[in-house]
This record gives C-alpha cells, structure tokens and sequence, in this order.
C-alpha cells in the first residue's frame, strides 16, 4: 500500500507538471530532486541496470542462490552459518551513507546509491574462497574500487585503504558479543584496491544484495581469502601507514593482512591445499591466488608470500 501511494503521489506530481505545460527544466528538476534525495528503501529492482559478459567471468558452475544467502559469515549477526539470513531480516540498509576521507583530495560523504548512478554496474561472476577452506562462485554486481578512488582524488601519501563496517549494536544484534573487535575493519594497499577485480558490490544474481551478504555495500577481492571482503561498509579512509584487519588482530598467527589465497601456506589448524565446493562431494585443489595469478600475481612481485601472509 505504501510503495503504491508513494507511485501514485510520483506519477500525479509529474502528470500535474506536464499538464500545466511546464517546461523540460523544471520537469527534471522535480525528478531530479526527488532521485537525489536519499531514500528509505533500495531503490526498486527495475534499477538495477548492469552490464554482462566481463572478460573476467568464471565458467565454473555458480553456486545456487540459496546457498549464497543461507550460509554465510557476518558475525554482526551471529557466528553460525544459518544466523546471518536469519537475524538480518528487516535490517534497514537505506538510508545510508559512505564516508570517505583521509589521504584524498576530495574527501565526501555520499549516499549509496549516488554510487550506483555515478558508477556504471557490471556483474562478475568469481570464485570466492573462505579461508575456512569452503568456496562458492558467484555473481556480484558491482563496480570497480578503483573508479571511486580515483573520483576522490588519493594524495601522493596515500599507500593504504582502510575500510569500517557500520558499528550499531541496536541493529547488528551480535555486535553486543564481543567475539570480534567492533566494527569490523579491513585494509588493501591502494594498488591492490586499484586492480580492475577489486569491486565495490550492492548486488548477486541480478538483485540487490540481501543484508546476511552484506547490504548495501559490500567489498570483493577475489584473489583473498573471504574474510577481506568487509560487508556493510559505512567509511572509506585513505592512509600513509598499514591499518589493522580484524581477524589479523585477533589472531595474528593465523590471519594475515595480505590474506592471498595461497595452497602452500597451511593455516596453523588445517591445511589450506584443498577446499570444498558448496554443493560439491569431492574436494577440490585450491588454487594459487584462487585462480587470478595471472591478474595479480604482479602486484607481489619480489615478497615473501609466505612471511606476507
Ligand atoms: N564482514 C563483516 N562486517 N563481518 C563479518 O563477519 N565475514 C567475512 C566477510 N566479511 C564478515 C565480513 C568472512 S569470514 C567471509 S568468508 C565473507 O564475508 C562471507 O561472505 P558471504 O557471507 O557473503 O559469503
């Protein structure tokens, strides 16, 4: 009923603009300012106009759309695999803003989905691998990382990117245990964070991205660990020094800020030379930089990958 009355209120103020004959000017100007204002809800699936067919699309099988949003990892909303689905039903993603500042010339705050009319949306289909030694392939929307760092202008002292999750225990229920240190934060260096695969997603399968994956804004770095990709993002900071990373804080032996997938380097509890395919029997090998060596392999030239972990 709401959504409708909201239609109608949209399609009577622009019939009564065009029927007084009111020019193209103040015609956009009523539209325009009704889309720049931020809105309460995602804007509606009609909206989500992507591009298909990226050069770097897997052909592997796509994990089915149940499983990518059944079985997740967002300790905001609880530690099992079934909570986040199920403890994010009803979390408001709009309206929301991302703030992003530090070593930039042009330091802003912008609504989310400003972003998505300033930025042209793509799908990519990638791997994405747990450092749990599970994987899925799925298909984000997104845009690239890079075209919104380069909108604000990073300073020559910038070498980082930290990012923040949303810290609000009212509406992230397992933010009121302390399993983790809230908010979740994660880092790139900025040329990782420029790389073409490095994106920004507000969407899956064609829709916009459900909260348990991380609504509305979310990171995907698929040549890392799963544990990289920091959902919910509210901050953006740009900075000279290396930030910290959740799970490299909490357990500094096991995590590292670098988190490249890599089958040589065993994590201290389990072997990281296999993994199992959500939907899978068999187990499968897992691959150096999960399978885009060929991409990135270049940004680590001359590091130790296995002090750098
Ligand atoms: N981001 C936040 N804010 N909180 C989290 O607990 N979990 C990470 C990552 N991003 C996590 C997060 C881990 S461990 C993984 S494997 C992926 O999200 C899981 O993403 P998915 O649930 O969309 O598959």
């Amino acid at each position: 009923m709401y959504r409708r009355r909201r239609e109608f209120l949209k399609d009577s103020l622009l019939f009564t603009a065009t029927s007084l004959g009111v020019g193209g000017g103040l015609l956009s100007l009523v539209k325009g300012r009704r889309s720049d204002q931020p809105s309460s809800e995602p804007p509606d699936a009609s909206r989500l106009d992507f591009a298909t067919g990226s050069t770097y699309d897997t052909r592997e099988a796509k994990t089915p759309y149940r499983d990518v949003t059944s079985y997740n990892n967002f300790y905001e909303f609880g530690v099992d695999k079934d909570e986040p689905a199920a403890r994010s039903r009803g979390f408001q993603s709009r309206p929301w803003t991302l703030a992003i500042d530090g070593e930039v010339s042009q330091a802003m705050t912008v609504d989310v989905d400003q972003l998505t009319r300033w930025f042209p949306l793509e799908e990519r289909v990638y791997r994405m691998r747990c450092v749990e030694a599970w994987s899925m392939v799925i298909p984000w929307i997104g845009f690239p990382l890079g075209d919104l760092l380069k909108r604000v202008e990073p300073t020559s002292r910038a070498r980082y990117v930290a990012f923040t999750t949303l810290y609000d225990p009212q509406r992230m229920p397992g933010q009121a245990a302390h399993v983790l240190d809230w908010p979740y934060v994660e880092g790139l260096r900025l040329d990782e964070a420029m790389h073409p695969l490095a994106i920004l997603a507000v969407g899956l399968y064609g829709r916009w991205l459900p909260s348990q994956n991380g609504a509305p804004l979310r990171l995907v770095v698929p040549w890392k660990y799963g544990f990289k990709g920091i959902k919910s993002i509210v901050k953006i900071r740009l900075t000279a020094e290396q930030p910290p990373s959740t799970w490299s804080v909490a357990g500094p032996s096991e995590y590292g800020f670098y988190a490249n997938v890599n089958p040589a380097v065993d994590h201290p509890r389990w072997s990281q030379g296999t993994e199992r395919r959500i939907g899978e029997l068999r187990r499968r090998p897992t691959l150096p930089f999960n399978g885009y060596a060929d991409q990135v392999a270049g940004l680590y030239a001359g590091m130790d990958l296995r002090r750098f972990f």
